[in-house]
């Protein structure tokens, strides 16, 4: 496929020239699987794009107009904007002794065992406003803007609460309308049972279900649910209960599943048609192979992995079964205190093999898909929005071979130019 012919394409209001290379990410494309144009160009309309090709055929191709902007691209490499597809964003207070204590050898689990771990975040998150917490995640989301995330999805799960459930979601929404990142809220109440439910975990989940998601949904707060599938913490029968009824009620499931054992959750994952299902550190094989039959896509989150020191995710058995690869960075303040998917996109080709066409992929294209929205974002295709990395590389793959660096010197969202170098 070439570029679109002029006469279908309306006029340009942006048009972004002296590219070294435009990496599409778009498979249909000649170009391999990145669908790479070399010494492309790009032209947009309102915040969407109309037209990408060589840019020796922008003449022919594309309409400008007296107050069309022109950008220079400076022999930058372009890139679609980064969909972090797994954040826990919105948190107070932070863990960095945990952090040392797992050093000297302490589990994550143990931690969590320990009083620490998700519930001294709900301590204090429940403790914070909503203005706090929009306070405490809007440079965050600065970080995450300048490293080329043009689109995030954040959890709630450190309210536990109906009333702190909603000032977490209530915050991102805040967030959203305040910067650039383009941000979806998933509600995540069933991300740890809360001291006061300790030991009944069935009657928390009756809160879950019974009082927390319609106040969620009523509110039109989130568009996902999310639950903590694991050992000692929600057994798959009590994910199923919180996914469906999420479901039931109009939100997409996306959820924790085999972080740390085995348990079923790719299984149930497929069973249910999820979104995504996410971490799957200790997935079995057959369970990726029924969640690619099932359309599910697999988000791997390396950060995690690499954060606590255990082993990765088996991503090269995964990718063999077909199923789709999304990378995101599970920032949160225990597991993954961390938000360049830059560094991510190098963890998962040095630490669990995947091609660096696979890696880029994951954060773009197999993001989107992990949040739904690739009709929207993850690859610079007529009719997307025009979310673009402009990176000071030689080609992409210095973007995750020169690695533990920023690249990113540029990010257009929505055709606006909203971070520069
Ligand atoms: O994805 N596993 C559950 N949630 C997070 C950790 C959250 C936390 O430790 O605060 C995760 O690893
Ligand atoms: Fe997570």
């Amino acid at each position: 496929v070439s570029a679109t012919p002029a006469a279908a394409a309306p006029p340009a209001d942006l048009v972004v020239t002296n590219l070294r290379e435009v990496v599409t990410c778009d498979p249909s494309r000649s170009g391999g699987p990145l669908g790479i144009v070399p010494g492309g160009a790009l032209a947009a309309r309102e915040g969407r794009i109309v037209w990408v090709g060589p840019e020796a055929r922008l003449g022919a191709d594309v309409t400008v107009e007296p107050d069309t902007e022109w950008m220079d691209g400076d022999g930058q490499v372009a890139l679609p904007g980064f969909v972090d597809s797994h954040t826990h964003l919105v948190f107070a207070g932070s863990r960095e002794e945990e952090y040392a204590l797992r050093a000297r050898g302490a589990s994550y689990q143990e931690i969590a065992a320990a009083g620490g771990g998700i519930l001294s975040t709900v301590c204090a998150t429940r403790a914070a406003s909503a203005d706090e917490l929009v306070a405490l995640a809007l440079p965050r989301l600065g970080r995450a803007l300048e490293h080329g995330t043009t689109t995030m999805e954040v959890k709630s799960g450190y309210g536990l609460t109906t009333a702190d459930e909603i000032k977490m979601l209530e915050a991102a929404r805040r967030l959203g309308a305040l910067q650039p990142v383009e941000i979806h809220a998933t509600f995540c109440g069933a991300h740890e049972v809360p001291d006061e439910y300790k030991g009944r975990t069935d009657a928390y989940v009756d809160l879950v279900v019974g009082e927390m998601l319609p106040a969620v949904t009523g509110r039109r707060l989130a568009e996902y649910v999310d639950v903590f599938c694991e050992a000692g913490v929600f057994s798959v029968a009590q994910a199923r209960r919180v996914l469906e009824a999420g479901a039931r009620a109009g939100l997409r499931a996306k959820f924790h599943a085999d972080e740390f054992v085995p348990l079923g959750g790719a299984e149930l994952a497929a069973e249910i048609g999820a979104l995504s299902a996410d971490h799957l550190l200790c997935a079995r094989v057959e369970g990726v192979t029924r969640m690619k039959a099932a359309g599910v896509t697999a988000a791997l989150l390396p950060g995690t992995a690499f954060f606590l020191g255990l082993p990765y995710a088996p991503a090269r058995a995964f990718l063999d079964t077909g199923v789709r690869v999304a990378l995101a960075s599970d920032f949160n303040p225990g597991s993954s205190m961390g938000l360049n998917l830059q560094l991510v996109m190098t963890m998962a080709v040095s630490q669990m093999k995947m091609s660096p066409e696979e890696a880029l992929l994951g954060v773009t294209l197999h993001g989107a898909a992990a949040m739904g929205l690739e009709a929207d974002v993850g690859s610079l295709v007529r009719g997307k929005q025009c979310d673009v990395v402009l990176a000071a590389v030689p080609n992409w793959r210095f973007v995750s071979y020169f690695y533990g660096v920023n690249h990113v010197q540029r990010v257009l969202k929505r055709g606006r130019l909203v971070f520069e170098r």
